[in-house]
């Protein structure tokens, strides 16, 4: 059974509450600065239920990083193919897995260790956060949301998925290293740059194409995603079957 399927009618209830439990994370970021914990999107206990696991990521893999360098490039033209659970857990896990698990290392590089930079999966079934920590998806918001993360290129309603990397300003609150000026922008642009790349390269590396993509309908991604003022769509980048 693929993770979709795994989406249970009581997951698919505790979407609406994902939402509440975001704006109510909000108003206690005012009062408990110190309860990081409480603030980071999908976290809390109330979120918790409609997590879904996904394979653990193959990194045994026999193509080289200078093979997939050779091969990465924008791709704009995509088949209607879903691609797979395994492959799902590839690009996600490269964008911001757990690699050190013991240390609670990352794929990714971030700035002073904050994790600023969240993953958003986005599907014709829904969009998902990313849950490093777990290795899973949970659910933000049920339907097809893809047309929401382009100003109007047609190719990303036919790809299977769009990942949207946003930054949360919490989580700089939490971590009490607010960066000045121009430079969380900057420390938040950068980690969302490394893990588009190593999206890139794995997807290269699996003969899937990717287009990362800045021009996004902004307003209505945040709104189809229940994002909080805090939080900030960097990037997005489409990836699918090549045809
Ligand atoms: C920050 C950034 C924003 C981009 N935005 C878009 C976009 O909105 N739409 C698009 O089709 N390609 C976009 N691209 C992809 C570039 O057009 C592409 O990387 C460039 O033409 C070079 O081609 P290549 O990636 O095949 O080497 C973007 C790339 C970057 C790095």
């Amino acid at each position: 059974m693929g993770w979709q399927e795994k989406l249970t009618q009581e997951e698919m209830d505790v979407v609406k509450k994902n939402c509440v439990t975001k704006k109510i994370n909000l108003v206690l970021s005012g009062i408990f600065l110190f309860g990081g914990l409480l603030l980071v999107p999908g976290v809390s206990g109330a979120t918790r239920t409609n997590a879904v696991s996904l394979p653990p990521p193959q990194i045994t893999d026999s193509v080289s990083v200078m093979k997939a360098l050779s091969e990465r490039k924008s791709s704009r033209n995509f088949a209607v193919s879903p691609i797979s659970d395994e492959q799902l857990s590839k690009i996600l896990w490269a964008a911001n897995g757990i690699n050190r698990p013991g240390s609670e290392g990352h794929t990714t590089p971030a700035a002073m260790g904050v994790q600023s930079v969240h993953v958003y999966a986005v599907t014709d079934k829904g969009i998902f956060l990313y849950e490093p920590q777990s290795h899973s998806i949970r659910l933000q918001n049920k339907g097809d949301y893809r047309m929401t993360t382009t100003k109007g290129q047609s190719f990303v309603g036919k790809a299977p998925l769009t990942l949207v990397y946003v930054a949360d300003s919490v989580a700089w609150e939490n971590a009490r290293r607010i960066p000045t000026g121009d430079q969380q922008m900057i420390f938040d642009s950068v980690a969302a740059g490394a893990m588009a790349q190593n999206v890139g390269l794995v997807a290269a590396a699996e003969g899937l194409g990717t287009c990362v993509r800045a021009s996004i309908d902004h307003e209505a991604f945040a709104r189809a995603a229940h994002l909080l003022n805090s939080e900030r769509v960097i990037i997005a980048q489409t990836i699918g079957v090549l045809p």
